[in-house]
């Protein structure tokens, strides 16, 4: 991924329904290596999930194991709590990158996963609704208060998801597709800012 929108020294980043907490920690690894500070959310709904968000944080983010940012590491901090959407962030906290892989398969699709999917994932991490939009829509809603000025949400959808009209009237959305051609990420940012 690239930073380009990142102008500042410091970030500020949340990584909703965080799972084992592959993207946060990423993030804030990929931030540490260009040595920029940051403050960053990682947070589920699933206390098992973060569970194992929290060894793999300990592990990745040690300073034993990234020699290279020790100071740096001082200056910035990840946070892993429990919560639903930005239900127990603190009130009045914003981002400038809301990042979210939450459940999105439509629930007629959901039995007929593939094995290597619903075998290792609750329903509950894979489950989006009718549409595969119900928790998306929610986490949208929540958003409008909770980015920073000119912040963007980024998500990984569906490929069926490649009809964006239902948000239009309050975000601008760029849809990008995998390396299969596949539609499987929107970044938003809020119109009107
Ligand atoms: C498909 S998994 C993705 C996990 C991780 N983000 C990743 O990319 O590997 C979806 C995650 O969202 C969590 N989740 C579902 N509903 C949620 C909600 N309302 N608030 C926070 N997390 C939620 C699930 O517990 C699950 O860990």
């Amino acid at each position: 991924m690239g930073l380009d929108f990142v102008t500042s020294d410091s970030i500020t980043f949340c990584d909703i329904g965080c799972g084992s907490g592959a993207i946060g920690i990423s993030f804030a690894i990929e931030l540490l290596a260009k040595s920029i500070n940051f403050e960053g959310y990682l947070s589920d709904l699933s206390e098992s999930a973060l569970e194992v968000a929290k060894k793999n944080s300990d592990i990745l983010l040690n300073p034993i194991h990234q020699n290279c940012f020790t100071n740096k590491i001082q200056n910035s901090q990840l946070k892993i709590i429990n919560s639903d959407l930005f239900k127990n962030y603190p009130s009045k906290k914003k981002f400038n990158i809301i990042f979210a892989n939450l459940p999105y398969i439509p629930s007629d699709r959901v039995p007929v996963l593939a094995n290597s999917v619903k075998n290792y994932e609750p329903i509950s991490a894979l489950d989006g609704g009718k549409d595969g939009l119900r928790i998306i829509s929610k986490l949208l809603v929540e958003s409008k208060q909770r980015l920073e000025l000119n912040g963007v949400v980024i998500l990984e959808v569906d490929d069926s998801h490649t009809d964006t009209s239902k948000f239009e009237n309050e975000w601008i959305i760029e849809v990008r597709k995998d390396q299969n051609q596949n539609t499987r990420f929107w970044i938003l940012k809020l119109k009107n800012e």
